[in-house]
Order: structure tokens, then C-alpha cells, then sequence
């Protein structure tokens, strides 16, 4: 029968048989649920013998770095190794407002910033004579059989790809997830004591927040959406819409100003869009019916909380014809 203990325990026998007794391997974290499992079950199976690596670009939410420093950590044992990375992500990022050049140098700089942090546990490695040979990555069963499909597809694999590895590295696959589906790995990622901030993530994109800036991507904007972001997430959660909501991307149209009032005077501030949508596979979606109660709070708080932010806007369009990002 299916169990989520059972599952695990043949995933973990499955995972000691490909990398043997003295296989090493390394597991790109990426904040999100499907990593995160995939290397809990790697660490079950070979314990140290994973390096688990995490690029923080700088681009993720509130308190989401913080979940995998410390909570995965805690929940998992693993060994991890974090890349600070977020001057040079927002160095190369000065000056673009295009969505596909800000995806492209985001992908770039993931797969240098992981080659460099590869690089660097092999240095260690090679001198005990080691060579790591296999690299862990959170496919799911979805993602086997989709043959293609959209841009947001393409651009998912091009940024989870890490197929830009070293040349003259040869890894193995290690896919522990690839015969499941999403709900089963929140089952094997409770089973495996995760906490729940990773298991319920909702889907994040790669390039995280910088494509939910409308415009260029500076320091004191991201701080701006980190803040209303997590408002959205705090109250959508308060009022038990986690259920159904497929995600809800919080966008800073920082290209936009517009006049408003706020305490004795006129302001010349930012719009936040919220973008809740409900959908099975992100192919299609509609927009949430969020309650009026609901969304009356987010704004109030937003507008009073957030600097520089004197409205709040809500996204009705269902996809198609629009994406669930703005970007
Ligand atoms: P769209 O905006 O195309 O998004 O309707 C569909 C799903 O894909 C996510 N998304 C991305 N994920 N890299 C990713 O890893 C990307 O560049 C990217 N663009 C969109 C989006 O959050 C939604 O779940």
C-alpha cells in the first residue's frame, strides 16, 4: 500500500543502491519544496556524502533563506554550503528592465555561482583522492513527461537545467523524485520531519522577485516587495485561503507612479498588483475569489506598512490570456 513511510523507505534503499558504499554527490537547493525533499532522501540514504549547495541571489522572499540555513539544516542534518551571491546577481542586474535579459543573466549567474561552489567541495575533495559523480535534482514526474510547451516552460528548464555544469564533469542523475507527483512529495518532505514553510511552498519561480518588478531591480525595491509580499502571504493564510490559492505573485509596478493621500499629504508612489490565481498545473488559471474582507486588510496594511506604496490593485485575468507572472 501506498504510505508516505513506505514510499521514503524504498526511495532511500533505491538511492543507497545507485550511489553505492562510497559515491559522493551534491544537490543544488533552490528554497523550494522539490529540492529540498530530493535531498532529504539523499541525506537519509548517504549522509554526509551530500553537499547540499544554496545560491542565495538575493532575489528570494522574507525569511525563505532562513528556511533553508537554518530549518532544512535542523529538519535534515545535511551538510550545506551557501553561495553569497546577492551583490553580484544585483550588480549584474543594474540597469535591466527587460523580463527574458533579467531571466538570462539570472540563469547565467545560477549555474556560475553552483559551478563555482562545485568547484570548491571538489578542491576539498581532491585531496582525500575523491571525485563527487553525482549530482541530486527534484524532478518530478510532470516534468519527465511534459514534452514542452510555453515560454514559462521553456524558461523553467533553462533555469532548473544545470546541464552547464564543468565539461569535463560527467555527473549521474540522481532523480528521487521522478515517478511523483507534487502532493506525494509534500507526503515524503512531512514524512521526512520538513517543516512545513518548505513542504507547503507554494510554486516560486527561479528568477524569484526580480521578475515581480515591473522595471529594474535595485536593493531598496526588492526590500519594498520582500515587505508587501509577506503581508499577502501572512493574510491569505490568516484567512485559510491556502487551500485555494495556486500561488499569489505580489508585483511592484516600480515603473509606475500614481497620486495619492496619505497622512497630511499628497504622494507620488508605487502600485502593488496582487496576482492570487487558483489552478491545477499552471498551464491554465483563473483568478482567486478572494474575499472583499480579505483583500480590504492586505491593502490597508500594504499602503500603511510599505514605503513609497499608495495603492493596491488585484488582477483579474484569467490565463490565458494572461500569465501568472507579469513578467
Ligand atoms: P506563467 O507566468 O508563464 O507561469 O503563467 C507559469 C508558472 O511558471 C512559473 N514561472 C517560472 N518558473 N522560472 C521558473 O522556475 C521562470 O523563469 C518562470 N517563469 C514563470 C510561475 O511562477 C508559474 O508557477
Amino acid at each position: 500500500t501506498w504510505t508516505a513511510a513506505n514510499i521514503a523507505e524504498s526511495l532511500i534503499a533505491d538511492i543507497k543502491a545507485q550511489v553505492g558504499d562510497d559515491g559522493l554527490a551534491i544537490c543544488g537547493l533552490s528554497g523550494g519544496v522539490d529540492s529540498a525533499v530530493a535531498a532529504a532522501l539523499v541525506q537519509r540514504a548517504i549522509g554526509d556524502r551530500l553537499t547540499c549547495v544554496f545560491v542565495d541571489h538575493g532575489l528570494l522572499r522574507a525569511g525563505e533563506r532562513e528556511q533553508v540555513q537554518t530549518d532544512f539544516v535542523a529538519a535534515t542534518g545535511a551538510r550545506l554550503v551557501t553561495v553569497e551571491a546577492e551583490e553580484t546577481f544585483l550588480g549584474h542586474l543594474a540597469g535591466v528592465s527587460d523580463p527574458e535579459t533579467k531571466r538570462k543573466i539570472i540563469g547565467r549567474e545560477f549555474i556560475r555561482s553552483f559551478e563555482g561552489a562545485v568547484s570548491e567541495v571538489l578542491g576539498d575533495k581532491a585531496a582525500t583522492g575523491q571525485t563527487i559523480d553525482f549530482l541530486v535534482q527534484g524532478t518530478l514526474y510532470p516534468d519527465v513527461v511534459e514534452s514542452g510547451g510555453g515560454s514559462g516552460t521553456a524558461n523553467i528548464k533553462s533555469h532548473h537545467n544545470v546541464g552547464g555544469l564543468p565539461e569535463d564533469l560527467e555527473f549521474s542523475l540522481v532523480e528521487p523524485l521522478r515517478l511523483l507527483f507534487k502532493d506525494e512529495v509534500r507526503a515524503v518532505g512531512r514524512e521526512l520531519g520538513l517543516p512545513e514553510e518548505i513542504v507547503n511552498r507554494q510554486p516560486f519561480p527561479g528568477p524569484g522577485l526580480a521578475i515581480r518588478i515591473v522595471g529594474e531591480v535595485t536593493a531598496d525595491r526588492l526590500s519594498l516587495l520582500r515587505k508587501a509580499d509577506l503581508i499577502a502571504r501572512e493574510e491569505l493564510t490568516a484567512a485559510g485561503l491556502d487551500g485555494q490559492i495556486w500561488q499569489c505573485p505580489v508585483v511592484l509596478l516600480a515603473d509606475v507612479r500614481s497620486v495619492g493621500v496619505q497622512g497630511d499629504g499628497r504622494t507620488y508612489g508605487h502600485p502593488i498588483v496582487l496576482r492570487p490565481v487558483s489552478s491545477e498545473d499552471a498551464m491554465t488559471a483563473d483568478w482567486t475569489r478572494v474575499p472583499y474582507e480579505t483583500l480590504e486588510i492586505i491593502s490597508t496594511r500594504i499602503t500603511n506598512e510599505v514605503p513609497d506604496v499608495n495603492r493596491v490593485v488585484l488582477d483579474v485575468t484569467s490565463k490565458p490570456p494572461g500569465t501568472i507572472e507579469w513578467e
